[in-house]
């Protein structure tokens, strides 16, 4: 069983978005009322996008102040913005497009005209500036929203990649040999300084690699851990059915 974080399991995939945006739109107001602005990491792939759909919605977009928010990318593949792959290009079609954030608020991975290690370092820059924290320094995102693949990879922090030893950067180029394909993604120590890390794992296919992350196997997604901040598994029941006996998993 997971020592580290909450595991709140949703009865079907609409549940999970409709709690994922909650938990977004709660963070948000939360961040602007204590700290004035709100910083989010966006998580790629297909479980994110009923969420980001939600978030899109009125009963969500008007309870946000998006002109005090900055929005980044919590992985990226190495593809222009207008890719079918593109995480970014996913979120701004199920969400920025359709909300009122402000100009530059909206930080894509850069991954056009640069080599993948250039991208993740500026992107490392962008970060830093925008937080305006000083080099060596850490930034803290409000929320990271983060997947899982079925190989227990988390972001684009697959096993086996480099990017799992890199304790120093806080953005990396991660060459991911089964795509044959670069990718940039957030470290450990840039996650690891969350408020609040936030997975969003569902359907059956994630449920064995699931219950091996949840309990300790030495997987990527096992190894995030917020330490003071928040983690929080929101899974739906398809994802949970083979939960360690001793999960303790939270049905809100
Ligand atoms: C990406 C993601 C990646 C994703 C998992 C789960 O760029 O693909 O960042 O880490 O979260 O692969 O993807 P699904 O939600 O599509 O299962």
């Amino acid at each position: 069983m997971s020592t580290r974080g909450r595991i709140l399991v949703y009865p079907d995939p609409a549940a999970l978005a409709q709690a994922a945006a909650r938990l977004v739109v709660e963070g948000a107001q939360d961040a602007v009322q204590q700290r004035g602005a709100f910083r989010i990491a966006l998580s790629g792939g297909s479980t994110p996008q009923a969420t980001y759909r939600t978030l899109a919605e009125p009963a969500c977009r008007d309870r946000i102040d998006w002109q005090h928010m900055q929005v980044f990318f919590s992985d990226e593949r190495f593809v222009p913005p207008d890719s079918p792959d593109s995480d970014y290009g996913m979120a701004r079609k199920s969400l920025l497009a359709h909300v009122p954030l402000p100009d530059g608020a909206v930080h894509p991975v850069p991954t056009v005209g640069l080599e993948p290690a250039e991208a993740a370092a500026r992107y490392s820059q962008t970060i830093c500036d925008t937080f305006g924290v000083q080099a060596g320094g850490t930034p803290q995102f409000d929320v990271i929203l983060l997947g899982m693949g079925d190989d227990g990879h988390t972001a684009s922090l697959f096993p086996g990649t480099t990017a799992l030893l890199d304790d120093r950067s806080l953005v990396a180029a991660n060459y991911v040999e089964k795509f044959d394909a670069w990718r940039v993604t957030f470290t450990y120590p840039l996650i690891d300084a969350a408020r609040c890390v936030a997975f969003l794992v569902e359907g059956s296919g994630k449920a064995e690699t699931l219950a091996r992350v949840l309990s300790g196997e030495n997987l990527p997604a096992a190894r995030v851990n917020p330490g003071n901040g928040q983690l929080l598994w929101l899974i739906d029941e398809a994802a949970a059915s083979q939960l360690p006996a001793d999960a303790h998993p939270e049905r809100p």
